[in-house]
């Protein structure tokens, strides 16, 4: 069965074994204890479930270059079932899921060396699942000392992590109509705690609104544990949602997303507390957004994945030095603020990453294969890096610059413990980006209006 967008990817990864005669195996993630026998609600391994779809724990695949693929997953058994609920089981699984073929897990250590015997290399995720390189290491040593017998063991192990975040990074259309829907759910979710937010409330209860939001849409829950920041709380960029009260005159910043069919959305929005901006706040976010809007228009096909960055730095390092924050006598002109990185006294931090199955999803930032170029360092010096990532249709990134202003001599008091992030997820189109999360507003007219509402 081949019209899944699993077994489509399975196929793909056959075909790159091909060469190497190679068996591919993806393990997924183990059950966590939190504390006493109480487990942390389960998230399966992002590869196991690119390839599979399948969401059960203790489970196994392996995929041969002949584009075979078997499935290793727990047998039905009525007594833990009654426990744990319903297991898909050994019959039902080829069907469910277009595997040629499973077997019980337990059968894992007696069934791997037979499969790997008939390969030339083995291929598994290297530096992932605790204990997986021993445990092949002890499935080559046993057909090793079958040698004598005839059995032969592959001759080489490769990491298929590469192959994997290289797929992965550019996303097919059931991932790209998946992350459409994280997408909604998240801005949902965003402008549901804007509407409940009022003077008075703590950033938990801002918090148990998003959950509210994700749940009742049918996501997983959090992508990640949420960022609810009340005032100056935002200058510390992953605050979680703790006890501090929302007061009025102050911000609020939410980062939160949902994870749906394992697809992370991650938007971040600052708001005011009482739903009107100050003139101080209006003045950053202004800033903030024209950022963003600067890095949107470089998140295009052929564009760096870097140029976004250096897109958003060049509008806030201006703003900086417009509104004050920076002195021109002291640091000079933009060219100059950039050069010496002073810019990042306000913003420490990059502003996106990859999005996917994982919010800091996988996939090369740097292309080893082109010439390098010459960066400043941040200490007024310059670095020798690799060019950035070429961006490409399928590519999702967040775009999220940001200003954290902490109480400082050298700072307009009016400017200080305001934090301001602006976050959304950008799908690369051949034209250039789509945004994925405008479900939330983000001008200031706009959010104060949803909020008098
Ligand atoms: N929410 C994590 C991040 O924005 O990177
Ligand atoms: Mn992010
Ligand atoms: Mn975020």
């Amino acid at each position: 069965m081949t019209d899944s967008p699993h077994a489509a990817r399975r196929a793909r990864v056959a075909r790159a074994l091909q060469a190497g005669r190679g068996l591919a195996l993806v393990p997924t993630a183990p059950e966590t204890l939190r504390n006493g026998d109480a487990h942390h609600p389960y998230r399966f391994d992002s590869h196991f479930w690119y390839l599979s779809g399948f969401a059960e724990p203790e489970a196994w695949l392996a995929i041969s270059h002949t584009g075979r693929c078997e499935l290793f997953c727990r047998a039905q058994d009525p007594a833990h079932e009654i426990w744990d609920g319903a297991r898909l089981g050994l019959q039902a699984a080829p069907a469910a899921l277009g595997v040629d073929a499973a077997h019980d897990v337990r059968t894992l250590d007696e069934l791997l060396p037979k499969l790997l015997a008939e390969h030339d290399s083995v291929w598994f995720p290297f530096g992932l699942h605790e204990g997986l390189a021993a445990r092949v290491e002890g499935w080559l040593a046993k057909l090793r000392q079958r040698e004598r017998s005839g059995a032969r063991a592959p001759a080489a192990l490769h990491d298929l992590r590469p192959l994997l975040d290289e797929m992965r990074l550019v996303k097919d259309e059931a991932e790209i109509a998946l992350m459409r829907r994280a997408g909604e759910i998240s801005a949902a979710a965003h402008v549901r705690a804007m509407q409940a937010c009022r003077p008075g409330l703590r950033e938990y209860q801002l918090e148990a609104e998003l959950l509210h939001a994700f749940r009742w849409a049918g996501a997983a829950g959090p992508a990640y544990p949420s960022i609810v920041a009340a005032g100056a709380n935002a200058c510390v960029l992953h605050h979680p949602a703790g006890d501090a009260e929302l007061r009025a005159g102050e911000l609020c910043l939410i980062d939160a997303g949902a994870e749906f069919q394992g697809y992370a959305g991650d938007i971040t929005r600052t708001f005011p507390v009482d739903g009107r901006f100050s003139a101080p706040q209006r003045e950053l976010y202004a800033l903030v957004l024209a950022a963003q809007q600067a890095a949107i228009g470089q998140t295009r096909p052929g564009a760096r994945k870097i140029d976004a960055h250096w897109a958003a730095v060049r509008v806030l390092s201006q703003g900086l030095l417009d509104l004050g924050l920076l002195s021109a006598e002291r640091h000079g002109g933009v060219d100059d603020v950039i050069e010496s990185a002073a810019y990042r006294a306000f913003y420490m931090h990059g502003t996106g990453h990859w999005l996917g199955l994982d919010v800091h999803d996988v996939g090369e930032v740097l292309q080893r294969d082109e010439p390098a170029v010459e960066q400043p360092d941040g200490n007024g010096g310059r670095v020798v890096r690799a060019p950035s990532r070429v961006l490409q249709p399928g590519m999702v990134v967040t775009i999220e610059p940001g200003l954290y202003v902490r109480p400082s001599a050298e700072v307009p008091e009016r400017f200080w413990n305001i934090g301001i992030r602006i976050e959304d997820d950008a799908l690369v189109t051949p034209a250039g980006c789509e945004l994925l999360t405008r479900g939330v507003p983000v001008a200031p007219d706009e959010i104060e209006a949803l909020m008098r509402g």
